[in-house]
């Protein structure tokens, strides 16, 4: 059963995955959306941890503030985290692969073609499908440049979740690095909710009202 409190765990940013002392490999998302998430949740009364890749913004007051860099840290600090949380949203984007053994001095320059080895990192929000308990809620994210839907569906099956919010970052002015988004959130049952472009502060608003709605009924 949800606490009365609901006890939220939002993750967000990138994951950064080392080459050597001074590269990484990573992607584009600025943690906006995740951060905007955890503000509103604490504005909404709920208790709010914030596991959080490497971004430029500060975290927002009155949550639980976890900063990671790689995948299996983000990982850790997660199911850690899980057993005590009623409904984690899973903004972060992270990283699929990793270098299979960073170098521990930088690497310098020899031939024209330089191959990186990369492995498989964990799926994190896969393992928190498996280990749900009822009454627990997941929502993930789906970042898409084509197919957006039906990827999305995918990904809430594969994955167990209860909500998906699927969005085109391929879109101008929304999405990775953007202070707008727009998604469309789909639930379990199939029901799509099609919200259009506005700011990540309003987005995130109305994306947790109708998640936090579903908790209480
Ligand atoms: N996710 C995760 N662990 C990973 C990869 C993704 O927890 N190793 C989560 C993300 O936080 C997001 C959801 O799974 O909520 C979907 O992430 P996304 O990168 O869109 O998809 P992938 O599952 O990585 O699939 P693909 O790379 O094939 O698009």
């Amino acid at each position: 059963m949800p606490s009365k409190r609901p006890r939220l765990l939002v993750t967000a940013g990138p994951t950064v995955e080392p080459i050597d002392p001074v590269r990484f490999l990573s992607n584009r998302s600025s943690g906006k959306m995740g951060y905007a998430l955890a503000e509103t949740a604490v504005a909404n009364g709920c208790e709010v941890t914030l596991v959080s890749g490497p971004t430029c913004l500060a975290p927002p007051d009155g949550c639980r503030f976890i900063p990671v860099k790689t995948a299996r840290d983000m990982r850790l600090a997660v199911l850690k985290a899980f057993p005590k949380t009623d409904v984690v949203i899973k903004a972060a984007a992270v990283a699929d692969y990793r270098p299979v053994r960073p170098a521990r001095h930088k690497i310098k320059k020899t031939a024209d073609e330089f191959v990186i080895k990369l492995t498989r990192n964990p799926d994190i929000l896969k393992e928190l499908g498996m280990k749900k308990r009822p009454g627990q809620v997941l929502v993930g994210f789906a970042a898409e440049t084509r197919s957006l839907l039906r990827h999305a569906l995918e990904k809430m099956a594969a994955k167990n979740l209860d909500w998906i919010v699927a969005n085109d970052v391929l879109k101008k002015g929304v999405g990775f690095e953007s202070e707008e988004n727009a998604a469309t959130l789909i639930a379990r049952d199939g029901a799509r909710i099609k919200f259009p472009r506005q700011s990540k502060v309003k987005l995130a608003a109305a994306l947790l009202k109708i998640i936090l709605a579903s908790l209480r009924g």
